[in-house]
Protein backbone atom coordinates (compact mmCIF):
# COMPACT_ATOMS: atom_id res chain seq x y z
CA UNK A 1 0.00 0.00 0.00
CA UNK A 2 2.86 2.61 0.92
CA UNK A 3 4.45 2.18 -2.59
CA UNK A 4 1.21 2.93 -4.29
CA UNK A 5 0.45 5.75 -2.62
CA UNK A 6 4.30 7.36 -2.92
CA UNK A 7 3.52 6.51 -6.08
CA UNK A 8 0.31 8.60 -7.07
CA UNK A 9 1.63 11.35 -4.58
CA UNK A 10 4.59 11.83 -7.02
CA UNK A 11 1.96 11.87 -9.80
CA UNK A 12 -0.01 15.00 -8.34
CA UNK A 13 2.78 16.50 -7.75
CA UNK A 14 4.32 16.91 -11.55
CA UNK A 15 1.17 14.96 -13.59
CA UNK A 16 3.44 17.02 -17.11
CA UNK A 17 6.16 15.65 -19.07
CA UNK A 18 9.31 17.16 -17.82
CA UNK A 19 10.62 17.93 -21.02
CA UNK A 20 7.13 20.30 -22.26
CA UNK A 21 8.01 24.04 -21.11
CA UNK A 22 5.63 25.43 -18.92
CA UNK A 23 5.30 29.20 -18.06
CA UNK A 24 6.14 29.67 -14.22
CA UNK A 25 2.58 30.34 -12.48
CA UNK A 26 1.99 33.94 -10.60
CA UNK A 27 1.84 32.74 -7.06
CA UNK A 28 0.27 36.12 -5.52
CA UNK A 29 -1.57 37.53 -7.58
CA UNK A 30 -3.57 33.79 -8.22
CA UNK A 31 -3.81 33.76 -4.59
CA UNK A 32 -5.34 37.36 -3.72
CA UNK A 33 -7.65 36.09 -6.87
CA UNK A 34 -8.42 33.06 -4.83
CA UNK A 35 -8.85 35.07 -1.76
CA UNK A 36 -11.18 37.31 -3.81
CA UNK A 37 -13.28 34.36 -5.47
CA UNK A 38 -13.76 33.43 -1.85
CA UNK A 39 -14.94 36.83 -0.46
CA UNK A 40 -17.75 37.25 -3.02
CA UNK A 41 -19.01 33.91 -2.84
CA UNK A 42 -22.34 32.97 -1.02
CA UNK A 43 -22.98 36.94 -0.74
CA UNK A 44 -20.31 37.05 2.30
CA UNK A 45 -19.74 40.57 1.82
CA UNK A 46 -23.46 41.65 2.57
CA UNK A 47 -22.93 39.52 5.97
CA UNK A 48 -19.79 41.81 6.81
CA UNK A 49 -21.81 44.96 5.66
CA UNK A 50 -24.91 43.78 7.96
CA UNK A 51 -22.14 42.79 11.11
CA UNK A 52 -20.62 46.27 10.47
CA UNK A 53 -23.92 48.28 10.70
CA UNK A 54 -25.11 46.51 14.22
CA UNK A 55 -21.31 46.97 15.92
CA UNK A 56 -21.52 50.53 15.01
CA UNK A 57 -25.23 51.02 16.04
CA UNK A 58 -24.70 49.09 19.34
CA UNK A 59 -21.75 51.28 20.32
CA UNK A 60 -23.94 54.47 18.99
CA UNK A 61 -26.90 53.39 21.28
CA UNK A 62 -24.24 52.11 24.54
CA UNK A 63 -20.76 54.49 24.27
CA UNK A 64 -19.74 52.99 27.81
CA UNK A 65 -19.77 49.55 26.27
CA UNK A 66 -16.09 50.59 25.09
CA UNK A 67 -14.93 51.68 28.46
CA UNK A 68 -16.16 49.07 30.65
CA UNK A 69 -13.69 48.25 33.17
CA UNK A 70 -12.89 44.32 33.15
CA UNK A 71 -15.42 42.16 35.31
CA UNK A 72 -14.14 38.92 37.76
CA UNK A 73 -17.84 37.12 38.54
CA UNK A 74 -19.18 40.39 38.33
CA UNK A 75 -17.03 42.90 40.60
CA UNK A 76 -14.95 45.57 39.28
CA UNK A 77 -11.08 44.62 39.48
CA UNK A 78 -10.46 47.84 39.66
CA UNK A 79 -11.44 47.57 43.38
CA UNK A 80 -8.88 44.77 43.82
CA UNK A 81 -5.78 47.72 44.75
CA UNK A 82 -2.27 46.27 44.14
CA UNK A 83 -0.45 47.10 46.88
CA UNK A 84 2.28 49.26 46.24
CA UNK A 85 0.15 51.25 43.70
CA UNK A 86 1.02 54.43 43.10
CA UNK A 87 -2.08 56.82 43.84
CA UNK A 88 -1.42 58.98 40.48
CA UNK A 89 -1.21 55.91 38.27
CA UNK A 90 -4.46 54.41 39.99
CA UNK A 91 -6.43 57.41 39.02
CA UNK A 92 -4.97 57.52 35.27
CA UNK A 93 -5.90 54.05 35.18
CA UNK A 94 -9.82 54.93 36.93
CA UNK A 95 -9.85 57.63 34.33
CA UNK A 96 -9.20 55.25 31.40
CA UNK A 97 -11.91 52.76 32.46
CA UNK A 98 -14.09 54.39 34.17
CA UNK A 99 -15.60 57.52 32.72
CA UNK A 100 -18.57 57.68 35.09
CA UNK A 101 -16.13 57.76 38.25
CA UNK A 102 -13.49 60.19 35.88
CA UNK A 103 -17.00 62.55 35.48
CA UNK A 104 -17.93 62.45 39.37
CA UNK A 105 -14.57 63.75 40.17
CA UNK A 106 -15.07 66.42 37.22
CA UNK A 107 -18.58 67.46 39.11
CA UNK A 108 -16.65 67.82 42.42
CA UNK A 109 -17.17 63.73 43.89
CA UNK A 110 -14.64 62.59 44.86
CA UNK A 111 -14.05 59.07 46.40
CA UNK A 112 -15.17 59.62 50.31
CA UNK A 113 -18.02 61.81 48.64
CA UNK A 114 -21.68 60.96 48.19
CA UNK A 115 -22.52 58.96 45.56
CA UNK A 116 -25.96 59.41 43.44
CA UNK A 117 -28.44 57.20 43.76
CA UNK A 118 -28.18 54.40 41.20
CA UNK A 119 -24.67 54.27 41.40
CA UNK A 120 -22.86 51.65 43.50
CA UNK A 121 -20.78 52.61 46.01
CA UNK A 122 -17.01 51.39 45.58
CA UNK A 123 -15.46 50.18 48.25
CA UNK A 124 -13.22 51.93 50.02
CA UNK A 125 -9.36 51.75 52.20
CA UNK A 126 -9.73 53.14 54.99
CA UNK A 127 -7.31 54.27 58.02
CA UNK A 128 -8.48 54.93 61.58
CA UNK A 129 -5.52 56.10 63.90
CA UNK A 130 -6.69 55.92 67.29
CA UNK A 131 -9.29 53.14 66.12
CA UNK A 132 -8.76 50.14 69.28
CA UNK A 133 -10.08 53.40 71.48
CA UNK A 134 -13.66 54.23 72.48
CA UNK A 135 -14.62 56.03 70.04
CA UNK A 136 -12.38 54.88 67.29
CA UNK A 137 -13.86 51.13 67.81
CA UNK A 138 -17.53 52.05 67.62
CA UNK A 139 -16.45 53.86 64.14
CA UNK A 140 -14.70 50.87 62.53
CA UNK A 141 -17.45 48.59 63.71
CA UNK A 142 -19.83 50.97 61.65
CA UNK A 143 -17.23 51.14 58.67
CA UNK A 144 -16.44 47.23 58.41
CA UNK A 145 -20.73 46.75 58.52
CA UNK A 146 -20.78 49.10 55.31
CA UNK A 147 -18.51 47.02 53.44
CA UNK A 148 -15.28 48.99 53.96
CA UNK A 149 -11.77 47.55 54.28
CA UNK A 150 -10.18 48.98 57.52
CA UNK A 151 -6.95 49.90 59.01
CA UNK A 152 -6.27 50.64 62.56
CA UNK A 153 -3.26 52.68 63.48
CA UNK A 154 -2.76 52.46 67.35
CA UNK A 155 0.00 52.30 70.21
CA UNK A 156 -2.57 51.28 73.26
CA UNK A 157 -2.25 53.64 75.14
CA UNK A 158 -5.47 54.15 76.19
CA UNK A 159 -7.06 51.95 73.32
CA UNK A 160 -7.86 48.14 74.59
CA UNK A 161 -7.29 45.11 71.59
CA UNK A 162 -10.67 43.75 73.40
CA UNK A 163 -12.37 46.70 71.82
CA UNK A 164 -12.01 45.41 68.08
CA UNK A 165 -11.18 41.94 68.84
CA UNK A 166 -14.23 40.74 67.13
CA UNK A 167 -12.79 41.63 64.11
CA UNK A 168 -9.47 39.58 64.09
CA UNK A 169 -10.89 36.70 61.70
CA UNK A 170 -11.96 39.23 58.95
CA UNK A 171 -9.79 39.67 56.04
CA UNK A 172 -11.17 43.69 55.51
CA UNK A 173 -9.51 44.18 59.23
CA UNK A 174 -6.23 45.12 60.06
CA UNK A 175 -4.42 46.09 62.86
CA UNK A 176 -0.93 48.34 63.03
CA UNK A 177 0.36 48.86 66.72
CA UNK A 178 2.13 52.41 65.61
CA UNK A 179 2.63 55.90 67.49
CA UNK A 180 1.36 58.43 65.17
CA UNK A 181 4.33 60.29 66.14
CA UNK A 182 6.32 58.18 63.98
CA UNK A 183 5.64 58.91 60.49
CA UNK A 184 4.23 55.62 58.35
CA UNK A 185 3.07 55.28 54.83
CA UNK A 186 -0.48 53.78 53.83
CA UNK A 187 -2.60 53.01 50.73
CA UNK A 188 -5.88 54.43 52.06
CA UNK A 189 -8.76 56.27 50.62
CA UNK A 190 -9.42 58.06 53.83
CA UNK A 191 -7.93 58.85 57.06
CA UNK A 192 -10.20 59.12 60.15
CA UNK A 193 -7.81 60.74 62.75
CA UNK A 194 -8.74 60.30 66.17
CA UNK A 195 -5.07 59.04 67.60
CA UNK A 196 -4.91 61.06 71.24
CA UNK A 197 -5.74 60.43 74.75
CA UNK A 198 -8.93 62.06 75.30
CA UNK A 199 -9.12 61.75 78.92
CA UNK A 200 -7.98 64.82 81.52
CA UNK A 201 -6.49 61.61 83.43
CA UNK A 202 -4.95 60.38 80.52
CA UNK A 203 -3.79 63.57 78.84
CA UNK A 204 -2.39 65.10 81.58
CA UNK A 205 -0.60 61.73 82.58
CA UNK A 206 2.07 63.10 79.80
CA UNK A 207 1.50 66.27 78.88
CA UNK A 208 4.28 66.44 76.72
CA UNK A 209 3.66 63.37 74.80
CA UNK A 210 -0.08 64.53 74.78
CA UNK A 211 0.66 67.93 73.11
CA UNK A 212 3.23 65.73 70.90
CA UNK A 213 0.38 63.82 69.55
CA UNK A 214 -1.41 66.20 68.89
CA UNK A 215 1.11 68.68 66.69
CA UNK A 216 3.93 65.98 65.24
CA UNK A 217 1.32 63.02 65.33
CA UNK A 218 -1.24 65.54 63.28
CA UNK A 219 1.35 66.51 60.74
CA UNK A 220 2.50 62.79 60.24
CA UNK A 221 -1.11 62.15 58.99
CA UNK A 222 -2.27 64.85 57.22
CA UNK A 223 1.83 64.44 55.09
CA UNK A 224 0.00 60.81 54.91
CA UNK A 225 -3.32 62.42 53.47
CA UNK A 226 -1.47 64.53 51.14
CA UNK A 227 1.20 62.11 49.52
CA UNK A 228 -2.02 59.68 49.05
CA UNK A 229 -4.43 61.54 47.82
CA UNK A 230 -6.70 60.48 50.63
CA UNK A 231 -9.40 62.97 52.22
CA UNK A 232 -8.61 63.27 56.39
CA UNK A 233 -11.23 63.56 58.82
CA UNK A 234 -9.41 65.31 62.26
CA UNK A 235 -11.64 64.71 65.95
CA UNK A 236 -10.85 67.95 67.48
CA UNK A 237 -12.62 68.74 70.61
CA UNK A 238 -15.00 71.35 72.20
CA UNK A 239 -12.39 71.98 74.56
CA UNK A 240 -11.56 74.16 71.67
CA UNK A 241 -13.73 76.83 73.51
CA UNK A 242 -11.82 76.62 76.56
CA UNK A 243 -13.70 77.87 79.55
CA UNK A 244 -16.87 79.65 76.60
CA UNK A 245 -17.94 82.98 77.07
CA UNK A 246 -20.54 82.82 74.39
CA UNK A 247 -23.15 80.32 75.52
CA UNK A 248 -24.40 77.77 73.43
CA UNK A 249 -20.94 77.23 71.63
CA UNK A 250 -21.21 78.15 67.88
CA UNK A 251 -18.57 77.24 65.54
CA UNK A 252 -17.63 80.79 65.07
CA UNK A 253 -17.10 81.36 68.31
CA UNK A 254 -12.73 81.55 68.58
CA UNK A 255 -12.67 80.30 72.67
CA UNK A 256 -11.28 81.87 75.23
CA UNK A 257 -8.99 78.87 76.49
CA UNK A 258 -5.93 79.23 79.00
CA UNK A 259 -2.41 78.84 77.22
CA UNK A 260 -0.40 77.82 79.95
CA UNK A 261 -2.53 75.11 82.14
CA UNK A 262 -2.41 71.97 83.30
CA UNK A 263 -5.54 71.59 80.43
CA UNK A 264 -3.03 73.19 77.53
CA UNK A 265 -1.14 70.18 76.43
CA UNK A 266 -4.92 68.97 74.95
CA UNK A 267 -7.06 72.10 74.12
CA UNK A 268 -4.08 73.86 72.76
CA UNK A 269 -2.60 70.98 71.01
CA UNK A 270 -6.20 70.27 69.78
CA UNK A 271 -6.38 73.77 68.36
CA UNK A 272 -3.21 73.38 66.67
CA UNK A 273 -4.00 70.52 65.09
CA UNK A 274 -7.14 72.11 63.77
CA UNK A 275 -4.57 74.68 62.72
CA UNK A 276 -2.75 72.19 60.22
CA UNK A 277 -5.38 70.90 58.86
CA UNK A 278 -6.60 74.25 57.38
CA UNK A 279 -2.96 74.77 56.33
CA UNK A 280 -2.77 71.21 54.21
CA UNK A 281 -6.26 72.00 53.29
CA UNK A 282 -5.30 75.74 51.93
CA UNK A 283 -1.78 74.95 50.61
CA UNK A 284 -1.63 71.60 49.84
CA UNK A 285 -5.16 71.16 48.56
CA UNK A 286 -5.88 68.25 50.89
CA UNK A 287 -9.67 67.33 51.60
CA UNK A 288 -10.49 68.04 54.78
CA UNK A 289 -13.37 68.06 57.44
CA UNK A 290 -12.94 68.73 61.38
CA UNK A 291 -15.16 67.34 63.59
CA UNK A 292 -15.33 69.29 67.14
CA UNK A 293 -16.64 66.61 69.44
CA UNK A 294 -18.74 67.23 72.91
CA UNK A 295 -18.66 64.88 75.81
CA UNK A 296 -19.23 61.27 74.22
CA UNK A 297 -20.41 58.01 76.55
CA UNK A 298 -21.19 54.73 75.66
CA UNK A 299 -19.84 50.66 75.79
CA UNK A 300 -16.03 50.60 76.03
CA UNK A 301 -15.48 54.01 77.66
CA UNK A 302 -12.25 53.20 79.88
CA UNK A 303 -13.69 52.30 83.20
CA UNK A 304 -11.07 54.38 85.19
CA UNK A 305 -10.45 57.57 83.22
CA UNK A 306 -12.31 60.17 85.14
CA UNK A 307 -14.43 61.14 82.75
CA UNK A 308 -17.72 62.11 84.39
CA UNK A 309 -20.48 59.79 83.33
CA UNK A 310 -18.02 56.66 83.50
CA UNK A 311 -16.76 57.99 87.22
CA UNK A 312 -20.17 57.52 88.39
CA UNK A 313 -21.63 54.77 86.59
CA UNK A 314 -18.47 52.77 87.82
CA UNK A 315 -18.81 54.29 91.16
CA UNK A 316 -22.50 53.48 91.54
CA UNK A 317 -21.88 50.09 90.58
CA UNK A 318 -19.35 49.40 93.09
CA UNK A 319 -21.32 50.95 95.89
CA UNK A 320 -19.28 53.66 96.10
CA UNK A 321 -20.36 57.15 96.41
CA UNK A 322 -20.40 59.57 93.21
CA UNK A 323 -17.80 62.39 93.27
CA UNK A 324 -19.22 65.41 92.01
CA UNK A 325 -16.25 68.40 91.78
CA UNK A 326 -17.38 71.85 93.11
CA UNK A 327 -20.78 72.64 93.58
CA UNK A 328 -21.93 70.27 90.89
CA UNK A 329 -23.69 73.20 88.67
CA UNK A 330 -21.26 73.13 85.68
CA UNK A 331 -23.18 71.79 82.82
CA UNK A 332 -22.12 69.42 80.00
CA UNK A 333 -24.18 68.13 77.65
CA UNK A 334 -23.93 64.03 76.65
CA UNK A 335 -24.33 62.37 73.80
CA UNK A 336 -24.51 58.85 72.79
CA UNK A 337 -21.50 57.22 70.83
CA UNK A 338 -23.25 55.46 67.67
CA UNK A 339 -25.14 59.12 66.96
CA UNK A 340 -21.24 60.67 67.36
CA UNK A 341 -20.11 57.71 64.95
CA UNK A 342 -23.38 58.96 61.90
CA UNK A 343 -22.19 62.49 62.48
CA UNK A 344 -18.31 61.44 61.80
CA UNK A 345 -19.21 59.47 58.65
CA UNK A 346 -21.81 61.55 57.37
CA UNK A 347 -19.55 65.04 57.51
CA UNK A 348 -16.44 62.09 55.80
CA UNK A 349 -18.71 62.04 53.01
CA UNK A 350 -20.41 65.09 52.82
CA UNK A 351 -19.06 68.21 50.92
CA UNK A 352 -18.14 70.43 54.01
CA UNK A 353 -14.90 71.08 55.80
CA UNK A 354 -16.54 72.25 58.85
CA UNK A 355 -15.88 72.81 61.93
CA UNK A 356 -18.65 71.41 62.91
CA UNK A 357 -20.01 70.75 66.46
CA UNK A 358 -20.86 67.18 66.58
CA UNK A 359 -22.44 67.01 70.03
CA UNK A 360 -26.07 66.75 72.01
CA UNK A 361 -27.37 69.70 73.20
CA UNK A 362 -29.68 68.62 76.01
CA UNK A 363 -27.83 70.31 78.97
CA UNK A 364 -26.98 68.73 82.38
CA UNK A 365 -26.10 70.08 85.48
CA UNK A 366 -23.32 67.38 87.49
CA UNK A 367 -26.00 67.34 89.86
CA UNK A 368 -28.94 65.79 87.40
CA UNK A 369 -26.67 63.75 85.69
CA UNK A 370 -25.84 61.95 88.98
CA UNK A 371 -29.79 61.33 89.82
CA UNK A 372 -29.95 59.74 86.00
CA UNK A 373 -27.43 57.91 87.20
CA UNK A 374 -29.13 56.73 90.70
CA UNK A 375 -32.26 56.03 88.54
CA UNK A 376 -30.65 53.80 86.21
CA UNK A 377 -28.41 51.65 88.65
CA UNK A 378 -29.26 52.36 92.10
CA UNK A 379 -31.72 54.57 93.85
CA UNK A 380 -29.86 54.59 97.16
CA UNK A 381 -26.14 56.12 95.34
CA UNK A 382 -24.85 58.50 97.51
CA UNK A 383 -22.95 61.68 96.31
CA UNK A 384 -19.55 63.15 97.61
CA UNK A 385 -18.70 66.82 96.99
CA UNK A 386 -14.77 67.56 96.28
CA UNK A 387 -12.95 70.69 95.47
CA UNK A 388 -12.83 71.50 91.71
CA UNK A 389 -10.06 71.19 89.65
CA UNK A 390 -8.34 74.00 87.80
CA UNK A 391 -9.76 75.01 84.68
CA UNK A 392 -12.68 72.83 84.76
CA UNK A 393 -15.54 74.88 82.34
CA UNK A 394 -18.22 76.04 83.86
CA UNK A 395 -20.45 75.79 80.66
CA UNK A 396 -20.82 73.21 77.90
CA UNK A 397 -23.49 73.03 75.16
CA UNK A 398 -23.07 72.70 71.75
CA UNK A 399 -24.80 74.95 68.69
CA UNK A 400 -25.70 72.33 65.99
CA UNK A 401 -27.63 73.90 63.87
CA UNK A 402 -24.80 73.64 60.82
CA UNK A 403 -24.47 70.11 61.47
CA UNK A 404 -28.32 69.96 61.34
CA UNK A 405 -28.66 72.06 58.57
CA UNK A 406 -25.48 71.05 56.11
CA UNK A 407 -25.09 67.42 57.19
CA UNK A 408 -28.80 66.57 58.05
CA UNK A 409 -27.44 65.17 61.51
CA UNK A 410 -29.16 65.02 65.16
CA UNK A 411 -28.54 62.66 67.86
CA UNK A 412 -31.49 60.81 68.65
CA UNK A 413 -30.44 58.96 71.36
CA UNK A 414 -31.41 60.57 74.52
CA UNK A 415 -29.97 60.57 78.19
CA UNK A 416 -32.33 58.39 79.80
CA UNK A 417 -32.16 55.81 76.44
CA UNK A 418 -28.30 55.86 76.17
CA UNK A 419 -27.09 55.20 80.07
CA UNK A 420 -28.86 51.59 80.43
CA UNK A 421 -26.60 50.60 77.22
CA UNK A 422 -23.46 51.82 78.93
CA UNK A 423 -24.23 50.52 82.15
CA UNK A 424 -24.81 46.56 80.73
CA UNK A 425 -21.23 46.87 79.60
CA UNK A 426 -19.50 48.37 82.50
CA UNK A 427 -21.56 45.71 84.72
CA UNK A 428 -19.39 43.32 82.88
CA UNK A 429 -15.82 44.64 83.27
CA UNK A 430 -16.29 46.40 86.45
CA UNK A 431 -14.87 44.77 89.69
CA UNK A 432 -17.45 44.66 92.25
CA UNK A 433 -15.07 43.79 95.17
CA UNK A 434 -14.40 47.46 96.37
CA UNK A 435 -10.36 46.67 95.66
CA UNK A 436 -10.04 48.81 92.67
CA UNK A 437 -11.26 52.18 93.56
CA UNK A 438 -11.89 54.28 90.40
CA UNK A 439 -8.96 56.71 90.32
CA UNK A 440 -11.40 59.84 90.18
CA UNK A 441 -9.23 63.12 89.59
CA UNK A 442 -11.47 65.25 87.26
CA UNK A 443 -14.66 65.29 85.16
CA UNK A 444 -14.53 65.65 81.55
N1 LIG B 1 -15.01 60.81 73.85
C1 LIG B 1 -15.21 62.09 73.94
O1 LIG B 1 -16.05 62.53 74.73
C2 LIG B 1 -14.43 63.05 73.09
C3 LIG B 1 -14.71 64.41 73.19
C4 LIG B 1 -14.01 65.29 72.40
C5 LIG B 1 -13.05 64.84 71.53
N2 LIG B 1 -12.78 63.51 71.45
C6 LIG B 1 -11.72 63.08 70.54
O2 LIG B 1 -12.06 61.87 69.89
C7 LIG B 1 -10.92 61.05 69.76
C8 LIG B 1 -11.19 59.67 70.35
O3 LIG B 1 -11.52 59.82 71.70
P1 LIG B 1 -11.89 58.57 72.63
O4 LIG B 1 -12.88 59.04 73.59
O5 LIG B 1 -12.19 57.40 71.79
O6 LIG B 1 -10.52 58.37 73.39
P2 LIG B 1 -9.71 57.04 73.69
O7 LIG B 1 -8.63 57.41 74.66
O8 LIG B 1 -10.63 55.95 74.07
O9 LIG B 1 -9.10 56.71 72.28
C9 LIG B 1 -7.92 57.30 71.79
C10 LIG B 1 -7.13 56.23 71.07
O10 LIG B 1 -5.94 56.81 70.54
C11 LIG B 1 -4.84 55.96 70.86
N3 LIG B 1 -3.65 56.81 70.92
C12 LIG B 1 -3.36 57.78 71.81
N4 LIG B 1 -2.17 58.33 71.51
C13 LIG B 1 -1.71 57.70 70.40
C14 LIG B 1 -0.54 57.81 69.61
N5 LIG B 1 0.41 58.71 69.92
N6 LIG B 1 -0.38 57.00 68.55
C15 LIG B 1 -1.33 56.07 68.26
N7 LIG B 1 -2.45 55.91 68.96
C16 LIG B 1 -2.64 56.72 70.03
C17 LIG B 1 -5.20 55.33 72.19
O11 LIG B 1 -4.49 54.17 72.47
C18 LIG B 1 -6.69 55.10 72.00
O12 LIG B 1 -6.92 53.86 71.39
C19 LIG B 1 -9.76 61.78 70.43
O13 LIG B 1 -9.02 62.46 69.45
C20 LIG B 1 -10.45 62.78 71.32
O14 LIG B 1 -9.67 63.94 71.51
C21 LIG B 1 -13.45 62.61 72.22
Amino acid sequence: MLPSLTHRRAEEEDPLPTDSYQPKRNKPSGRMASALEYFLREQRPLFVLIGIVMATALFLLNPNLLHRPLSISGSSVLQERPSGYDQRQLLQRESLVSPQISSLRSQGFSPGAKIPLGLKRKSMRILVTGGAGFVGSHLVDRLIERGDSVIVLDNFFTGRKENVMHHFSNPQFEMIRHDVVEPILLEVDQIYHLACPASPVHYKHNPVKTIKTNVVGTLNMLGLAKRVGARFLLTSTSEVYGDPLEHPQRESYWGNVNPIGVRSCYDEGKRTAETLTMDYHRGAGVEVRIARIFNTYGPRMCIDDGRVVSNFVAQALRKEPMTVYGDGKQTRSFQFVSDLVEGLMRLMEGDHVGPFNLGNPGEFTMLELAEVVKEVIDPNARIVFRKNTEDDPHKRKPDISRAKNMLGWEPKISLREGLPMMVDDFRRRVSYDGKEPVKSENTI
